[in-house]
């Protein structure tokens, strides 16, 4: 192998290290304390095998991408991409064209549960080896989970590497490998960008499987690359409801409601200044002011503990805001034409529009024929997701593809708004064992159970609008 040229790892220096280079020039003495202060550091996630992980992450690929023409469908029409390989290597090659250029990661890579069952390994632990090494310990934690956070540490720094400057990631865990994960984020993408841990509901029937809880969630690890201050958009209210606009904990304010424009029930007539209100909520009309036919027909000057400031007030009846003071208790009340999105709570359901594990699989075993692949995520739930912060021309990441939902949500995004969203989805060819469902239905490798996914949705689609590009390229990694 030839080993990676100086001005390849300068450019690797640079990403991980921009502090350290002025004008161009390395600063040797400001690296080396940058390395001491690392190595002394030793307080965060520590596992045997760690240094040797982080250099895979480095190591450049001795692998290539070559596009297979009659798997790719529209390919030269299209941009979005199918990889079929590991994604270690898929994502150091992905480096060349897509450094920075990533909108959005999700990715729900296997828990380290420990099932031999599904149609994907979930098994990193190594007590065998462990045995070897060490007898008395075959639940040590390296023996348990060693081998998933190498796994997972090389390949999340080069994901970071990726995302642009207002990317985001998603990442699906449970609690196998929660706190380890929670923690290899911190590191690796700072834990001034950690935003949440979205916990999502994944079963309404959940299996009675513990003597001591039942599990109804997962999580979602949520960081971005550079945590800024624009607001997460989750879904929008959509049935308008009316709003009281006094607040007890803020503090006592004045308002001036414009003449005609505070609807009313009180009847007509002259409504003298004075204290007005409930038990619980004082309100005192400091200037006497008249009704006519529903309406102020002068201008309200109220004084109480309201939630809104006076520009604020303006700028809502601006918007076309309905504001009422609808009895003769004086406290008004509004009603929104539109409401923003609100930002998004951190439990994730129904609520929000997100389906479960039993739905999405359901729905796959309606689209495939069959009980193809284990928990596959629901669309609804990446598609939320990607919400929080979306861009309509952005790039779309998944790394452990499985069978491709992230594929779908994100052509699901474009359908409903035309926008121009591309995927990129890798996945591995891993086996799959005769003893399953999705072997007896003609299926050799989840790469198969992936392309069988895009394939339908490419269908499906351009019958739907033609606009949509359902397209994809397919590339296999070749050494
Ligand atoms: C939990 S599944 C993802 C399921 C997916 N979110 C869905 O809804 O269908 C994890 C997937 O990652 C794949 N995988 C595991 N290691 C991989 C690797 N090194 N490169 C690419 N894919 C890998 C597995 O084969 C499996 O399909």
């Amino acid at each position: 192998m030839t080993p990676p040229s100086i001005e390849y790892l300068l450019n690797i220096l640079k990403k991980n290290y921009p502090q350290v280079f002025l004008n161009n020039e390395l600063d040797l003495g400001k690296l080396i304390q940058i390395f001491e202060y690392e190595n002394q550091n030793k307080s965060g996630l520590v596992w045997n095998g760690k240094v040797a992980a982080k250099n895979q992450a480095y190591l450049p690929s001795n692998s290539k991408l070559i596009l297979n023409e009659e798997k790719s469908l529209d390919s030269e029409s299209s941009e979005n991409i199918f990889i079929e390989g590991d994604n270690l290597d898929a994502l150091k090659l992905l480096q060349k064209h897509y450094s920075e250029r990533i909108k959005a990661i999700y990715i729900d890579p296997p828990y380290n549960t420990g099932s031999e069952s599904f149609v994907y390994s979930d098994k990193f632990t190594n007590q065998k080896s462990s045995q070897k090494l060490n007898q008395k310990n075959p639940n040590s934690f390296e023996a348990l989970h060693g081998n998933w956070l190498s796994m997972m540490y090389p390949r999340l720094i080069l994901g970071r590497m990726l995302l642009r400057q207002d990317g985001i990631i998603f990442v699906s865990i449970d609690d196998h490998e929660l706190a380890n994960l929670k923690l290899m984020m911190d590191e690796v993408f700072g834990e001034e960008n950690y935003i949440e841990i979205f916990s999502w509901v994944k079963s309404e029937t959940p299996a009675n499987l513990s003597r001591k809880s039942k599990k109804v969630t997962e999580y979602v690890l949520c960081y971005q690359k550079q945590k800024n201050k624009t607001k997460f958009k989750g879904i929008k209210k959509n049935s308008p409801s009316s709003n009281g606009l006094l607040n007890q904990s803020n503090a006592v304010n004045i308002l001036t409601f414009p003449k005609n424009k505070v609807s009313t029930k009180i009847t007509d007539g002259i409504i003298p200044k004075g204290d007005y209100g409930t038990d619980k909520y004082s309100v005192k009309l400091l200037e006497d002011t008249e009704v006519k036919n529903g309406y102020f027909t002068k201008e309200v000057i109220l004084q109480a503990k309201f939630k809104w400031t006076q520009s604020k007030l303006d700028q809502e009846i601006k918007n076309g805001t309905l504001i009422q003071i609808p009895t003769i208790k004086l406290s008004p009340s509004y009603e929104k034409l539109a409401y923003d999105e609100e930002v998004p709570p951190n439990l994730i359901n129904h609520k929000v529009g997100v389906d479960t594990n039993e739905t999405a699989s359901k729905e796959l075993r309606e689209m495939l024929g069959g009980k193809i692949f284990d928990f596959p995520k629901p669309p609804s739930l990446i598609k939320y997701l990607f919400g929080f912060s979306d861009d309509p021309e952005g790039i779309y990441l998944d790394f452990f593809a499985g069978s491709g939902a992230t594929a779908q949500a994100v052509l699901e995004m474009n359908l409903k708004d035309q926008g121009q969203r591309k995927y990129i989805c890798i996945q591995l060819p891993e086996e799959i064992k005769p003893n399953l469902e999705a072997f007896t239905k003609g299926f050799r490798k989840i790469s198969e159970i992936t392309f069988k996914r895009l394939s339908l949705l490419h269908s499906k689609l351009s019958v739907l609008n033609s606009e949509i590009n359902a397209g994809f390229k397919y590339f296999e990694l070749k050494d």
